[in-house]
């Protein structure tokens, strides 16, 4: 199910796999393996067209994190906050930001430093983010999907224990 794919950019601090997700309950399956493995300061990007995924894995990360109840897309809030058991996770979604600054302003540097990050339509960021920071890429693939996660920082550690 799972194969190296590509070493990225920066190969020694990137290592990317592909996975396999049949149906929805993989895709939240996933979430919670990615939930075992979050901490504080980390950042998680998801890339992927609408109705790709994106919104599920964040449901399946928060409520494996002890969330009870929905997680909405933030599409037009831009973020919602969530106080787990054992984190605070901020969950954005970039897609209505002009710029880059914006997202400062919503408080993503704070979110940071409080807790975990979750990013839908991170591109405005770019590629050079620092620290621990998980990439996903979700592909169609037939009837479900795959994605690819790329580890930069102590995420190329923690990606080894998942999908495995
Ligand atoms: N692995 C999968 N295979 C097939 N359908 C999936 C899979 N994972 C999620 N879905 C479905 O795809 C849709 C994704 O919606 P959503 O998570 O809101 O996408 P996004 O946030 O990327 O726009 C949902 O209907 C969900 O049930
Ligand atoms: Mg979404």
């Amino acid at each position: 199910m799972t194969t190296p794919d590509h070493a990225g950019a920066k190969a020694d601090k990137v290592l990317g796999r592909m996975i396999s997700l049949s149906d929805e309950t993989a895709t939240l399956a996933l979430g919670a393996a990615i939930a075992a493995q979050l901490r504080r300061g980390d950042v998680v990007t998801l890339c992927g067209d609408l109705g790709a995924g994106k919104t599920t894995l964040s449901r399946g990360i928060l409520h494996a994190l002890g969330h009870v109840g929905p997680v909405p897309s933030p599409t037009f809030t831009l973020v919602q906050h969530y106080e787990t058991a054992q984190l605070h996770v901020a969950h954005f979604d970039l897609y209505r930001l002009a710029s880059r600054d914006e997202i400062f302003e919503l408080g993503f540097d704070d979110a940071r430093h409080d807790g975990a990050v979750l990013v839908e339509w991170p591109e405005i960021l770019g590629q050079d983010l620092t620290g621990n920071w998980l990439e996903i890429r979700f592909e169609d693939a037939g009837e479900g999907r795959s994605v690819c996660l790329s580890g930069h920082g102590d995420w190329v550690e923690r990606l080894q224990a998942i999908g495995d």
